[in-house]
């Protein structure tokens, strides 16, 4: 048999089907229809839709997922709760099994879960990732995080991904400015964070064509927020949301850090000590000021550590993985649920549906 590099690529339409493409040693291609592609795959949807019906009203809960048992309780927790949501994988995320493990496990909950409505959203992604994320063709939404660039290399960067992805029908989040925190191993200290020039914005909009924009208004990554006591700057997002009236903007370094997890992990064996969040009652304010999606991810790892920790000291003869993972998937749909009151998606998905339905 020739030998061949095997290219997978699924041409993933809704209930057509799937396509596998071999590219051939001596150059040729061979192209083999193998399967149908499940029913459900249309209410993976782009962002656009989503951002439109909640803008100024409410807020979009974007979730970072790394493994199974996030996923099936972010699924279960959306739909407790009524809401349309985006599932999150970041460059970390994608390589800590397989880049595929992730694709499939989503495409599995959907299957799980028909009734949910949710984009899949790349976050922080480089140039390399978002065009790979583009042509894999299951991604609806990516995200160029060029924000460590000077202005004009952002700017050319995030060009380029937005082309690409709109010639696919790919909607595109960039940002400008700075966050503090831990983001894809670089600690950025919150001195060190810039905030988001709201007049660089609106001209950042219009060069780039980007779909949405995460800014820097006073959050940062991780456990560790606003250890200079200052907290989100509303101030800042009015002034974006006035340069930039209408336009989706996107808060990162949402997580609340709740104060009772920090005290059970802590109470549990942990060791995290002055760990502070964004007040979760704030999330309606930003949603009036155009915030329609909010990133959540540090909190889903409390709970997560809440969890076994606390099962662990409770059981220490138990090594069965599945039964703090059947808690965890329990615990994380309610955490999500909650969340999804506090952003005011909890209780929007028919509306949701009979929108993209029209
Ligand atoms: O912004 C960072 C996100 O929380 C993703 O974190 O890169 O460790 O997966 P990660
Ligand atoms: P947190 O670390 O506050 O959860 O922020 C997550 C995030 O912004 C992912 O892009
Ligand atoms: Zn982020």
């Amino acid at each position: 048999m020739a030998e061949f590099e095997f290219r997978t690529r699924l041409l993933l339409e809704p209930g057509k089907w799937a396509t596998v493409s071999r590219a051939l040693a001596d150059g040729g291609q061979s192209q083999i229809v193998f399967g149908y592609y499940p029913k459900n795959t249309q209410m993976i949807v782009t962002t656009k839709k989503l951002f439109e019906l909640a803008y100024g009203k409410y807020a979009i809960g974007a979730y970072n997922i790394n493994n199974l048992e996030q996923c099936m309780g972010l699924f279960r927790g959306n739909l407790d709760s009524q809401a349309p949501f985006i599932v999150q994988i970041s460059k970390g995320a994608r390589s800590y099994t397989h880049k595929a493990m992730l694709e499939a496990i989503i495409r599995a909950a959907n299957d799980i879960f028909p009734d949910a409505i949710f984009a899949v959203h790349l976050d922080h992604g480089d140039e390399k990732t978002c065009m790979d994320c583009i042509e894999s063709g299951f991604y609806s939404s990516v995200m160029i995080d060029a924000s460590h660039e000077p202005f004009e290399k952002n700017v050319e960067i995030t060009k380029r991904v937005v082309k690409a992805a709109h010639a696919r029908g790919i909607v595109v989040e960039a940002e400008l400015g700075q966050l503090g925190g831990v983001e894809e191993h670089v600690k950025v200290e919150e001195s060190n964070a810039k905030l988001t020039d709201p007049k660089q914005a609106k001209e950042f909009v219009r060069l780039t064509g980007c779909d949405s924009l995460a800014c820097a208004i006073g959050t940062s990554h991780g456990a560790y927020k606003f250890s200079g006591g200052q907290g989100v700057r509303f101030d800042v997002l009015a002034q974006i949301q006035k340069e930039l009236p209408g336009f989706p903007l996107v808060m990162h370094g949402s997580s609340s850090v709740p104060q009772e997890e920090v005290a059970r992990i802590n109470a549990a064996g942990g060791a995290l000590k002055g760990a502070k969040g964004v007040d979760e009652n704030q999330f309606r304010e930003a949603a009036k000021l155009g915030v329609t999606k909010v990133n959540i991810d540090t909190d889903g790892r409390l709970v997560w550590t809440r969890v076994h920790r606390e099962f662990f000291r409770d059981h220490p003869d138990k090594f069965d993985l599945r039964d703090p993972g059947k808690i965890f998937m329990t615990e994380y749909a309610k955490f999500i649920a909650h969340k999804n009151e506090k952003l005011g998606s909890a209780g929007q998905l028919s509306t949701v549906r009979a929108a993209l339905l029209k």
